[in-house]
This record gives C-alpha cells, structure tokens and sequence, in this order.
C-alpha cells in the first residue's frame, strides 16, 4: 500500500496554473512547489508574474507565459508554442470580480465577463484533454460559492459564469471520466486575496459596509467567523490534484468557513 504522504507528493508532476501572479493563485505556486510538482504559470501581468516566479526561488522548475486568458487567440498561441511543454495537472484559476449594477449591463461588458471567467477555462481544457488523449490528466476548476449562493446583486454574470464552471467541469468529467481524466471543482468563498480586497474597498465606498466585518449578512454566514487565506484554497487543490483523491470526479467542494452551509 502506498502512504499517504506518496499518494500527496507531486513530483515528477507538472502543472500549470492560470492566474499566478496574485491571490489564490500564487498560493496554489507555492502549495504544489512544496510538494515537488513543476510548475507552468499563466497569468496577464507580467511582472507579478516575474515576481511569484522569483519568490519560488529555486525549489522547483518553473515556466511563465504571459497570456491574456480572455483573448482565445492568445489561449492557442500558448498552446501552439513548439516548446511549450504539456502539462499533467491543469487549475483553471484566473478570474476578475467585474462589478456593475444590474441594468448597466452592456454587450461589452457581459462578453468581457464571459470570456475570463468562463470561456478561458473551456478553451484551457479543451487544448489539454486534446494534448493528454493518450495520457489523461488532471483538472481543478475554481468556481464559487457564488454559483450557489448569491451575495452580491452587481456580480450576476460573474454568479454566471461560476455557475457555468461547475457545469463545464461535470460534463468534462461524463465525457472524459474513463479516457483517464478527472475533472473537479473548487468553492472558495471569503478568501483574503488583492482581488477580495478591491472589492472591499468598493463596498466600502458604495455601500458604506465593510465585508471583512462579521455582523454584515456575509460575515454572519461564515460559521469559522473568519476569512480564509489562500493557502487554504490552495491545499484543498493540491488534495484534489493528487492521487489521494483518485476516486474523486465532478466534485464541486466548498472552501469557505461554512459560508454555504448556514
Ligand atoms: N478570493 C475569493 O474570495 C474567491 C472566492 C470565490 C472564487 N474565487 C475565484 O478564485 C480565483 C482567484 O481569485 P483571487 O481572489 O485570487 O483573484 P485576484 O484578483 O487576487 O488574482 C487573480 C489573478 O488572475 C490574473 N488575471 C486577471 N485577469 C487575467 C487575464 N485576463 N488573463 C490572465 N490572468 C488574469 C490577475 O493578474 C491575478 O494575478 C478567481 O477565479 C475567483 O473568481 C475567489
């Protein structure tokens, strides 16, 4: 029998992560270095990129690509790349909270909206299935709590399209289930993150209501009465990309202090 802490490790691994630079992306870097996997970050700045690259230091072999994941055409420039080496383990991170009151809602803006947060994870996976046929593979979709539960009335098609990921990633896992890949997603929700912290500081200034505070309807649903860190987004992935979890496929797990149980 294998131990547990062999079915964790990640070496000999590759995997690539989209939206790297920041956030729970970055967490996720730091999560699978330390378990020993390579690792292939994507993300649109270049320069958080550079430097999560460097804050990894020399513990694992990593490549960057700087790649707008909501331009399709520069999804298959990444994957046209003749030296572009193929990953294993796919986590479709990269995501924007785009807020806009209800009736504001333009094509523009709906179609931007879409194209990150939802089409990027389809064209991501549709090129790694395609490349690890043979081989199968792993993939980790973050979605959130907000495909649930809604908690704020200015990020419905962001709800959307989180909603759209747990359906992307469940038929993936129909249709690609027994040519070897499994297909999982994660719920963060509350996770303390530059991106959670814009929409604080907006919050703040629209509502006059600060998230970060239990009281509030969406501080009170948190039974752990706290925020979660990125790491605890991150080691729930690293479980759901190992072979701990081989008999895990089309999951939708919450990460988020009890937000969707209360
Ligand atoms: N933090 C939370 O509480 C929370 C809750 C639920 C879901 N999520 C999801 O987790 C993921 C990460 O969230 P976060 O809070 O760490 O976000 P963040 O804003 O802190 O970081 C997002 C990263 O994605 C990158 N990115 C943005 N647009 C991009 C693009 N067009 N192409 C490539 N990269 C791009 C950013 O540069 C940044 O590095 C998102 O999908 C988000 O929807 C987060």
């Amino acid at each position: 029998m294998r131990t547990s802490t062999d079915l964790l490790r990640m070496k000999g691994r590759r995997v690539l992560i989209t939206g790297a630079a920041a956030g729970i992306g970055k967490a996720l870097a730091h999560r699978f270095a330390e378990a020993g996997a390579d690792l292939i970050l994507l993300d649109i700045n270049e320069a958080g990129l550079a430097r999560a690259a460097e804050d990894l230091g020399a513990a694992c072999k990593v490549t960057t690509h700087v790649v707008d994941l909501s331009d399709r055409a520069r999804i298959d420039a990444f994957w046209g790349q003749p030296d572009v080496s193929i990953p294993d383990t796919l986590i479709n991170n990269a995501g924007a909270y785009r807020m806009r009151d209800f009736f504001e809602i333009d094509a523009h803006y709906l179609d931007a909206t879409l194209a990150l947060n939802l089409e990027s994870a389809l064209w991501m996976c549709q090129r790694f299935i395609a490349r690890r046929k043979k081989a199968g593979g792993v993939i980790v979709n973050i979605s959130s709590v907000e495909a649930i539960v809604p908690f704020r009335d200015d990020l419905i098609p962001y709800g959307m399209c989180k909603a759209g990921i747990l359906a992307l990633t469940r038929s993936l896992a129909h249709a690609f289930g027994r040519q070897g890949f499994r297909v999982n997603a994660l719920l963060p929700g509350a996770i303390k993150t530059p991106g959670t912290e814009q929409l604080r500081k907006a919050a703040l200034q629209r509502l006059n209501v600060d998230l970060m505070k239990t009281g509030y309807e969406f501080g009170a649903r948190l039974s752990l009465g706290r925020w979660g860190l990125p790491d605890e987004v991150a080691t729930v992935a690293l479980f759901l990309a190992s072979d701990l979890a081989s008999y895990v496929q089309g999951a939708a797990i919450p990460v988020d202090g009890g937000f969707l149980s209360s």
